[in-house]
């Protein structure tokens, strides 16, 4: 049964930093975006790396022209591994959104983030 879980506090976390915290046998890496916070378990669908450990980023756009367009800065996480890149807030791979790295509900009460897992 899931359980809410204290993690750390807001200001511990940064764009580009997530706070990466032991919930039983989880690893979950709390990302923030602007003021919003984003838990994903740290495991890569792919094959296993610890996904929350790669870079906090934006991505290219897909275009017609011969150019490239970079957008959504900061809402995706790149595998270190592979270079998989997943939707930080619904965790779907954005290659293929049927491929998906589990997301826990976040929670902020007064200065503390807390994670449902
Ligand atoms: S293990 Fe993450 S992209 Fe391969």
């Amino acid at each position: 049964m899931a359980e809410k879980t204290y993690i750390c506090r807001a200001d511990e976390i940064q764009v580009g930093m997530p706070f990466i915290a032991k919930v039983r046998s989880l690893s979950i890496g709390v990302f923030r975006i602007g003021d919003s916070f984003h838990a994903l378990l740290n495991v890569c669908p792919h094959r296993g790396a610890p996904l929350c450990e790669g870079p906090q980023c934006g991505t290219t756009a897909p275009v017609e022209l011969p150019e490239f367009i970079y957008h959504r800065e900061n809402e995706i996480v790149r595998c270190a591994w592979h270079g998989w890149e997943f939707d930080i807030k619904s965790g779907a791979a954005l290659v293929n959104p049927s491929v998906r790295a589990r997301t826990f509900p976040v929670t902020v009460e007064g200065e503390g983030i807390y994670v449902t897992a």
